[in-house]
């Protein structure tokens, strides 16, 4: 088990984990986002609400390097994100993130454990080990029967808790959740939630994640808008106050 994945990180650090400024992106004629500052600091947790279409999903693919900006500047950990050289964007995100996709991204050819265990052996932890810690993340999520099951044999809500263990067995320093429990039911949701809130806080990580629950939105330490518009591009605003009141 290398140190990265084993250690907390120390919480003394005042930089922030996710630095995102003056982000802006276009689809073609469309202006999607406009603008875009952001921080996040180690050991929070932020909520980020919007409509649909505004542009949430893409904001999270712009940080993780896979959609490049038309302007602005992201870095993770200090690390800047440049999605125009894919190698270097791939090494930032095996070492630093873990992503909780909204359509899971499971990789049909592996079981549940070894999909969990594939951001394990990418830092080269040894098999033996990623196998136990996978399993481990997984009853976490109230897996531990599902093990051996293939993506196509489980439910949507039992991929998405094999994607969000996918996404926490390596302790990244930064966690992306797009609607992370969307398809859960309550029971489920909740302990999905507590599960990165506590790993986050525990791993002095940060987390940003995309919800439309408003009450899963208060459990975190705050919680930004997209504000659409449509000439402009969305931006984002403080709060989750309803942008149609
Ligand atoms: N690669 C793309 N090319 C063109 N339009 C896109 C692309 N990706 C997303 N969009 C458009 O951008 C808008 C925002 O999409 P998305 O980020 O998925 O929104 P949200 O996650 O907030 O629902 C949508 O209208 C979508 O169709
Ligand atoms: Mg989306």
């Amino acid at each position: 088990m290398t140190a990265r994945v084993m250690t907390a990180r120390p919480g003394s650090s005042s930089a922030p984990i996710l630095q995102v400024s003056g982000l802006s992106k276009r689809f073609g004629a469309r202006c999607l986002l406009h603008d875009i500052d952001l921080r996040v600091d180690a050991g929070e947790r932020v909520m980020l609400l919007g409509e649909s279409g505004s542009g949430k999903s893409t904001l999270l693919n712009l940080i993780a390097g896979l959609e490049c900006p038309d302007e602005g500047r992201i870095s993770i950990d200090g690390e800047p994100v440049d999605a125009s050289s894919p190698d270097r964007s791939a090494r930032l995100r095996r070492e630093k993130l873990g992503f909780v996709f909204q359509a899971y991204h499971l990789l049909p050819h592996l079981d549940a454990t070894q999909n969990v265990a594939v951001p394990l052996l990418l830092l080269q932890v040894s098999p033996t080990l990623a196998r136990e810690r996978a399993r481990a993340m997984l009853a976490r999520v109230g897996l531990s029967k599902r093990e051996h099951a293939m993506p196509a044999t489980l439910s949507g809500g039992e991929q998405q808790r094999v994607a969000l263990a996918r996404a926490l067995v390596h302790e990244p320093v930064l966690l992306l959740a797009d609607e992370p429990t969307g398809n859960l039911d309550p029971r489920n949701a909740a302990r999905a939630l507590s599960l990165m809130l506590d790993q986050v806080a525990r791993t002095h990580a940060a987390l940003l994640m995309v919800t439309h629950s408003e009450a899963a939105a208060a459990s975190g330490d705050r919680s930004l808008r997209l504000a659409l518009d449509d000439e402009l591009g969305a931006s984002l605003v403080a709060g989750s106050t309803d942008p149609t009141s």
